[in-house]
C-alpha cells in the first residue's frame, strides 16, 4: 500500500475508533450567525473564533472526540495565545477537518430542490487545506422531501458531485466524509424518509464506485431514518434503529470505513438515544456507527455560554457531557440516568 493510501487508511480508522466520533463546528457564516442570533450575539471574527476556541479547548474532549470539522476561516483561526487551531487539536490527538463545499444553491428546473456546489477549484483547495492541517473534509448534499420530490434529477445531481469531490479528495491524500442529508423538516411519516434515504444511498454508491473511490478511506455521514418534524406520528426510539439500521444494511457496501450520523434537527438527548439503541441491539454490523453532530452537541453548550465570559467553563463542561453521552451511545452503553446526574 502506498503511504498515502495507508495514511487514509489510519485516518478513516481513527474516525470512527471505538467509543469516539466527530464534533462538526463547520458552520457557514450564515449559518453561525442564525446559532448566534438565538442567543443574541452579534457574529463577528473575533466573537466566532472565541466560541471556537471554547469548542475545541475543552479539556477531556479527546477521550470522546476523534476529529473536529472546521470551516475555512476557523482553520486559519488561533487560541487567544497564539496557537493555530489545527495544532492545538493535533497536539491532543484530534484531527482536524474541513468543509469544503460551497453551499446547497437552487436546482435549475426543480422548485424547492438543491444542488451543492463547490467543484470548480476543489484540487487547488485541497492541497492547501492539507499544508493547513486537515485530515479529512466533508462535503454536504441536501435532498428535500415535498410534494412528488426528492426527483431523480436532484438526487443524481448531488451524488455525482458527492464522487467527484471524494475522488479528488482520495487524490489528496484527504478522507472524503461524504454527506447526503434528507432533511426531517417537513410532515412526512418515517417510511418516506427511508424511501427516500434509500434512493439517496444507493445512488451515492452507485456514483462513488462509477468515480472509483476507494471505500476503504471513506466515511458516510448521513441521516438517520425518522419522521418528518411537522409528522403527527413520531415513530419511537427502536423504530428509529430498527429503520436506520436496514436502511444502511439494504445500501452500503461492507468495505466502507465507517458511517457517522448528523443530528439534522433532533433534540440533543434523542439523537444520543437513537445512535444507543443502534449500537446496543445490532452489535455484528460491518461498519462502525458513530456520530458526527453539529447542534446536537453544541446546543446545551451554546445556551449555557451565550457569549459571557463568566459562563465559559460551565459552556465547556456543557459541551463534555454531551461528548461523552454520545461516546456511551458508540458502545450502546448510554442511558437516561445519564443526563439526571448532569
Ligand atoms: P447537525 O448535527 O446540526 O445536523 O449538523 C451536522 C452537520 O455537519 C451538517 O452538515
Amino acid at each position: 500500500m502506498s503511504d498515502m493510501k495507508q495514511q487514509m487508511a489510519q485516518t478513516a480508522a481513527a474516525m470512527v475508533a471505538q467509543g469516539k466520533g466527530i464534533l462538526a463546528i463547520d458552520e457557514s457564516t450564515p449559518t453561525i450567525k442564525k446559532r448566534f442570533d438565538t442567543i443574541e450575539i452579534e457574529s463577528t471574527e473575533e466573537s466566532r473564533r472565541s466560541y471556537r476556541e471554547l469548542l475545541i479547548t475543552a479539556s477531556g474532549s479527546e477521550e470522546f472526540i476523534s476529529g473536529m470539522i472546521l470551516f475555512d476561516e476557523t482553520l486559519r483561526q488561533q487560541t487567544r495565545d497564539g496557537v493555530p487551531f489545527p495544532e492545538i487539536m493535533v497536539d491532543r490527538g484530534i484531527m482536524p477537518g474541513i468543509k469544503v463545499d460551497k453551499g446547497a444553491k437552487d436546482l435549475a428546473g426543480h422548485p424547492g430542490e438543491k444542488v451543492t456546489e463547490g467543484l470548480d477549484g476543489l484540487r487547488d483547495r485541497l492541497s492547501e487545506y492539507r499544508d493547513l492541517g486537515a485530515r479529512f473534509a466533508k462535503w454536504r448534499a441536501v435532498i428535500t422531501i415535498g410534494d412528488h420530490i426528492p426527483s431523480n434529477a436532484c438526487i443524481e445531481a448531488n451524488a455525482h458531485a458527492l464522487a467527484r469531490y471524494a475522488a479528488l479528495c482520495q487524490e489528496a491524500g484527504i478522507v472524503p466524509m461524504v454527506e447526503p442529508e434528507v432533511l426531517m423538516d417537513a410532515d412526512n411519516d418515517i417510511d418516506v424518509c427511508y424511501w427516500a434515504t434509500e434512493k439517496t444511498l444507493r445512488s451515492v454508491f452507485n456514483a462513488l464506485n462509477n468515480q472509483g473511490v476507494a471505500l476503504e478511506y471513506t466515511i458516510l455521514k448521513t441521516n438517520m431514518v425518522v419522521s418528518g418534524k411537522k409528522c403527527s406520528i413520531q415513530a419511537c426510539v427502536q423504530e428509529v434503529a430498527d429503520k436506520t439500521v436496514r436502511c444502511l444494511l439494504n445500501t452500503v457496501p461492507a468495505a466502507l470505513a465507517g458511517i457517522v450520523f448528523l443530528s439534522g434537527g433532533q433534540s440533543a438527548t434523542l439523537a444520543t438515544a437513537h445512535l444507543n439503541d443502534m449500537n446496543r441491539r445490532y452489535n455484528n454490523l460491518p461498519w462502525p456507527l458513530s456520530f458526527s453532530y453539529g447542534r446536537a452537541l453544541q446546543e446545551p453548550c451554546l445556551k449555557t455560554w451565550s457569549g459571557k465570559a463568566e459562563n465559559y467553563d460551565a459552556a465547556q463542561a456543557a459541551l463534555l457531557h454531551r461528548e461523552k453521552c454520545n461516546s456511551l451511545a458508540c458502545l450502546g452503553q448510554y442511558t437516561d440516568d445519564l443526563e439526571k446526574a448532569a
